[in-house]
């Protein structure tokens, strides 16, 4: 039995020791360089590339545990490390598109991408077609003879919707078209898109791979029959090592160190969260509730099939906008915050958080209303999260 026939609990925790200390915690190798000993000279001029170690914008052994551990929890073929979630969306997009390509993405992905699919893609001769990814149909639509890329996230922030991963993949593929996720709100213990045949898989580690707010860090994982199998290593090398957003030795180490309990952790956080979204479901100053693991989510057919859990993501409806940030402001245990993903509850507005960038109109179409409130549930006892959402609520009205 080798590793990979474990279940996910235990390929998330385990890991080989270090060969030559046999460390079981594997080590940090805070070094930029390499020293070129005995004939390793020779082996880079004759074109070894990781076998040997170089320079760590390259690469660097700890990154490449790293990386190793995160294509087994994935299912991937091979892992790629980034300094960020935004590098290794970026990344992975540079590392197969030219400019005259076009790509299909959803209308509703985190705001840094949208922007980016929005403004930025098309300064470098990029045509970008943003659509409704839940209507397989819309999508098949969107394609054109230049298509070369559909980008969808598992769970869309913040409504978080779940597109139909099968369906699309086949309609991509029937036209060789490579399929990205961004697996971010999900993570690998909730939703492994490669086993729905995602091609390309992306996610902020920051979030629920590291899970402590404590490293940023993105990954990128292959697993596809369009891409040629060393696509991993050569955007390592032409495009990575070109534009230069490695991960950090030591925020590999934190990323590896967070990983081996992320089973455990979604484990109880999905479990929070659905306790939390069905009580905010019946709560009477609640408007709605989006969460994938309710049978009212309109996607919780596809959640249902593609997601274990229904994920630590929920957004529910307030009043208005200035409702949703005084009660953040009320919260005495969840922390009002940017990011997501971590041990502790975290939450915010999107509208005015996130999304702040980009025009009212264009969010409202996102499903980014006024009034949406973001929590990333954590691994507190439920009673207390309960306890702390419910005073909070009930001085929603009032100025502090
Ligand atoms: C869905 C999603 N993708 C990507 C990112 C970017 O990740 P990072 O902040 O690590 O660059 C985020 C950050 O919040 C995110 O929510």
């Amino acid at each position: 039995m080798s590793a990979k026939d474990y279940q996910f609990a235990s390929r998330a925790v385990f890991y080989e020791p270090e060969e030559h200390s046999q460390s079981i915690s594997y080590p940090i190798y805070m070094s930029a360089n390499f020293q070129y000993a005995g004939d390793i000279y020779d082996q880079i001029v004759a074109g070894a590339r990781k076998e040997v170690n170089i320079y760590s914008r390259c690469g660097n052994p700890t990154e490449y545990k790293f990386e190793e551990h995160i294509a087994q929890l994935t299912g991937g073929t091979g892992c790629l490390a980034t300094a960020s979630g935004m590098a290794a969306i970026s990344h992975a997009l540079f590392g197969i598109l030219k400019a005259g390509d076009h790509i299909v993405a959803d209308l509703t992905t985190y705001s840094s991408t949208h922007e980016f699919f929005d403004h930025r893609a098309q300064d470098f001769g990029l045509k970008v077609s943003l659509v409704d990814c839940t209507d397989v149909r819309a999508v098949e639509n969107a394609f054109t003879a230049e298509t070369k890329v559909l980008y969808v996230e598992a769970i869309a922030n913040p409504t978080m919707k779940v597109p139909p991963l099968r369906k699309l993949v086949e309609i991509a593929h029937a036209r060789g078209i490579v399929v990205i996720c961004d697996n971010t709100f999900a993570s690998p213990a909730v939703c492994r898109p490669h086993e729905f045949g995602v091609d390309v898989v992306v996610e902020s580690a920051t979030k629920f791979i590291g899970g402590h707010n404590d490293a940023v860090g993105g990954v990128i994982t292959l697993k596809s029959d369009i891409l040629p199998a060393d696509w991993l290593e050569d955007v390592r090398w032409n495009t990575l090592n070109k534009l230069g957003a490695p991960l950090s030795p030591f925020n590999a180490w934190l990323l590896l160190r967070g990983a081996q309990t992320l089973s455990l952790r979604l484990e109880k956080q999905c479990a929070n969260a659905l306790a939390l979204a069905k009580h905010l479901e019946a709560h009477p100053r609640v408007k709605r509730v989006f969460y994938p693991g309710l049978p009212s989510h309109p996607n919780y057919a596809a959640a249902s099939e593609q997601l274990q859990g229904g994920g630590a993501m929920l957004s529910f409806q307030v009043a208005d906008e200035a409702s949703g940030a005084r009660l953040l402001k009320r919260l005495k245990l969840c922390s009002f915050a940017a990011s997501l993903g971590g041990l502790r509850t975290t939450t915010q507005v999107p509208a005015t958080m996130a999304f702040l960038d980009i025009p009212s109109q264009e969010r409202e179409a996102m499903g980014v209303v006024d009034g949406l409130v973001r929590f990333s549930v954590g691994i507190e006892h439920i009673d207390d999260i309960i306890a702390d959402v419910d005073q909070a609520i009930a001085l929603m009205h009032v100025d502090l």
